[in-house]
């Protein structure tokens, strides 16, 4: 009964926790320094000559005037859909409507709305060359809790785009076909890449097919080498122009495209009559610099561009679905927005407010930052709940605040809402963003979302009291008779007697019993 109560206790808790010199040269071209409060920025492209036609974005309005949907999600306890609009006109997400409606289930993102006018919505993108992993081969729908963020302080939530994610409109309005000119940007989580393809944002092919060189023209963000890249070790900003990601006018390396990891990284993207250009910059503050600004490749096949005038997120033209990152907004125009207007929109970008929200608060909140201390006497007491380095195995070890960076950052979690069921919480990587505590064959690993449900169960644990009476004890969600147990100093999940050793009933209440201490790292 105890345990109930306190279980009950920790979701009550958990539901009403509100908030938790790039290398290359600045842009020539003079900043606007200063916008009205209410300019968001398509108002900003619309002043320059190139209005948006595609305003996409989970997060916040794009437009000063804006007050309508800005996505849907889905539920699975019974398959309900509820659109998710914003605070007030032109503002920031309606976090606590998802939150309320997602409680004690979990929920997908079904459509993410254009907020243009001209109806180019996202929705699951479709079995194209390259089938996706949900029924029928069409991709799977993002995790609507996997990529919480605040923005102006208000608490948000972005696109999480595990491998065989994918969004898609295949029958647009507005958007630049052919060698029509366009500019797009995204903001994209800098830290959350693959080397996979191609996690994309743009115009891409109305078929799901490669239809050929030219056919597409969309922001890249990853560290892929199969086509072209930049200096360093990725990841970079290209162009995926079909059949090749570029990093400036060669195809493969290009020196002036810079590795970029900012928390929100701004990247860009404008395609014209044989001309081109790649920009990007930290969405916190500062400004754009100039990664590729010149002529089309000189590669067969891209100029003239042939584009298609499809918007795809998170995918390739052909439904090339390996690639994985976070989406929060992202914009396509028409016309050739100048890089005045595109600066204007960066200082936009960086006066809205982005922020990762966690903090070192040590308790169950969602966005706090924690450790989990051990509570085995006499073995034990001074051991913490840490990923190794040399493997993806997660395992206890001694700790002390004189312990290394690494060691004490390995051990180190931020709380997220339950994957899989929001009234339980799992536990991302402090110092491997994007990696999660996860069982599999009733060990613990860190891990990368793979996409799906499984990953989202195997990853989701519902905290009890303590099954020795102290500190907190943590319930798989797919499994609820066992619990998060150290055993022989590696991290399983255990039930109380069983046909595993680590199922051992010698020591199962203090192993299974862990305190939620402040953050090591
Ligand atoms: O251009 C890179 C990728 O190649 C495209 O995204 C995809 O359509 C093709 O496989």
């Amino acid at each position: 009964m105890v345990k109930l109560s306190i279980r009950r206790l920790g979701r009550a808790l958990l539901a009403t926790s509100a908030s938790a010199a790039l290398a290359v040269g600045m842009l020539t071209a003079t900043a606007a320094t200063s916008q009205a409060a209410t300019q968001g920025p398509c108002d900003i492209y619309a002043a320059g000559g190139t209005e948006c036609v595609a305003a996409h974005s989970t997060t916040r309005a794009l437009y000063g005037t804006y007050n309508g949907p800005l996505y849907q999600v889905r539920r699975a306890s019974d398959n309900a859909t509820k659109d998710i609009g914003l605070l007030n006109a032109g503002g920031v997400a309606d976090a606590a409507a998802q939150d309320s409606f997602c409680a004690a289930t979990s929920c997908v993102i079904t459509v993410i709305y254009d907020q243009s006018g001209k109806g180019n919505h996202l929705t699951q993108a479709l079995k194209g060359h390259w089938p996706g992993p949900a029924e029928g081969g069409n991709d799977n729908l993002a995790n609507a809790f996997e990529a919480p963020v605040t923005v102006a302080g208000h608490k948000a939530y972005g696109v999480y785009v595990a491998p065989g994610t994918g969004y898609r409109n295949n029958h647009t309005n507005g958007i630049a076909t052919g060698d029509q000119s366009e500019g797009m940007y995204a903001i994209f989580d800098g830290t959350h890449f693959n080397g996979g393809c191609c996690f994309d944002y743009g115009n891409a092919e109305t078929t799901g097919n490669d239809d050929g060189n030219g056919t597409m023209e969309a922001l890249y963000f990853g560290n892929s080498k199969g086509w072209g890249w930049g200096s360093g070790n990725g990841p970079w900003v290209m162009a995926d122009l079909e059949n090749g990601l570029f990093s400036g006018v060669n195809r493969g390396f290009n020196a002036n495209d810079p590795s970029v990891n900012n928390r929100f990284l701004t990247a860009m993207l404008k395609g014209g009559q044989n001309q081109w250009a790649i920009h990007g910059g930290d969405a916190q503050a500062g400004g754009l610099s100039t990664f590729y600004n010149g002529i089309r490749p000189t590669a067969g096949g891209y100029n003239p561009m042939k584009k298609q005038g499809a918007i795809i997120l998170g995918i390739g033209g052909d439904n090339s679905n390996t690639g994985g990152g976070t989406f929060y907004e992202g914009v396509m125009t028409s016309g050739y927005p100048s890089d005045a207007t595109e600066n204007a929109v960066q200082a936009n970008i960086t006066a809205a407010g982005y922020n990762s929200g966690s903090t070192g608060t040590g308790t169950l909140t969602p966005g706090s930052r924690i450790s989990l201390q051990a509570t085995t006497a006499p073995c034990c007491t001074s051991h913490y709940l840490r990923h190794d380095d040399a493997d993806t195995k997660v395992v206890i070890s001694s700790l002390k605040s004189a312990s290394s960076a690494t060691d004490k950052a390995d051990a180190t979690w931020i709380v997220r809402t339950g994957l899989a069921d929001t009234s339980c919480v799992s536990f991302e990587s402090a110092n491997s963003p994007g990696q999660f505590l996860r069982h599999s064959n009733y060990q613990l690993y860190l891990n990368t979302d793979t996409g799906g449900s499984s990953f989202a169960k195997d990853a989701t644990f519902c905290p009890t009291a303590g099954n020795s009476g102290a500190g907190m004890s943590f319930q798989s969600a797919n499994f609820p008779t066992k619990y998060l147990r150290h055993y022989n100093y590696t991290a399983y999940i255990a039930s109380n007697g069983g046909s595993n050793a680590w199922d051992s009933s010698n020591s199962w209440t203090a192993d299974t019993s862990w305190l939620v201490t402040q953050p090591l790292g």
